[in-house]
């Protein structure tokens, strides 16, 4: 018996297997690792193509959980040209992101994809992240949106989207990424993400007000670093 499941939002989720339902250590999870929390939890993961991995649940221990909750199932996998059109809906209806034409995120996904991550949700877009690694400087990998859908926002889905793209491009040592300082949310995901990698973060000036031509507020760079 195996499910599926994403690791940061392990905690979220309740894994349902042949039929019967487990609950998760979500403590144990957190502090110690994936490795180390199934091993305790004798479990066995199984790393796959299209999701970070699975669990193997014969030897789980199992406890009853009412019919209602909900269970789902969690995939990150590389956007294809398939995928520009979700990706820019996304984005539109992100009401806070900087939406390019529908033709700029086909063409990212064409040029782009093996530094992209997009999240579905049983089976349904749910998220994304699209970055490049810059090419004066293929150590840094230049973050240039993540959104979640709002149906899906406050469930660790940005931090996996971060984390997942992260440890699937190799050779980078920094991340960038611009962020303006109304924007909350987005500090708060970087900022996280930095401190749970243990790097520092530095905020410098980038692009001004003076520098757009429309009425964008300034960008400031985010620079975290080194990345393990
Ligand atoms: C920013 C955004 C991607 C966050 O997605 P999310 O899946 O809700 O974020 P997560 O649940 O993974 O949260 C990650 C961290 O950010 C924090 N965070 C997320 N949204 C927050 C908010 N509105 N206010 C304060 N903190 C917030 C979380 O508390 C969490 O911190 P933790 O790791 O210390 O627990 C989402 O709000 C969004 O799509 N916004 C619109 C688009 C946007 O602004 N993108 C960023 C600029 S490119």
């Amino acid at each position: 018996m195996a499910c599926d499941f994403e690791s940061t939002l392990l905690k979220k989720y309740i894994i349902d297997a042949d039929g019967r339902q487990c609950s998760v250590l979500p403590v144990a999870f957190m502090v110690v690792g994936i490795e180390s929390w199934a091993s305790t939890a004798n479990l066995k993961l199984i790393h796959s193509q299209n999701t970070l991995c699975s669990l193997d649940m014969s030897s789980a221990l199992q406890t009853p959980l009412a019919p209602s909750t909900p269970r789902r199932t969690v995939a990150l996998r590389q956007p294809t040209v398939d995928d520009g059109g979700e990706l820019w809906r996304m984005a539109t209806e992100s009401q806070t992101l900087d939406v390019n034409t529908s033709y700029a995120y086909l063409l990212w996904c064409r040029d782009f994809g093996t530094t992209s991550l997009m999240a579905e949700i049983d089976g349904e877009p749910a998220g994304f992240v699209i970055g490049y690694v810059r090419p004066e400087n293929p150590e840094t990998l230049m973050i240039w949106q993540v959104a979640v859908d709002s149906s899906h926002r406050g469930q660790g889905l940005a931090r996996t989207l971060l984390d997942g793209l992260v440890d699937r491009v190799p050779g980078v040592t920094r991340m960038e990424t611009t962020i303006t300082d109304d924007n909350r949310a987005s500090i708060a995901l970087f900022t996280s993400f930095a401190k749970r990698r243990d790097a520092s973060i530095q905020r410098d000036d980038l692009f001004g007000d003076h520098h757009f031509p429309d009425n964008h507020d300034a960008e400031r760079l985010y620079t975290i670093a080194p990345l393990s």
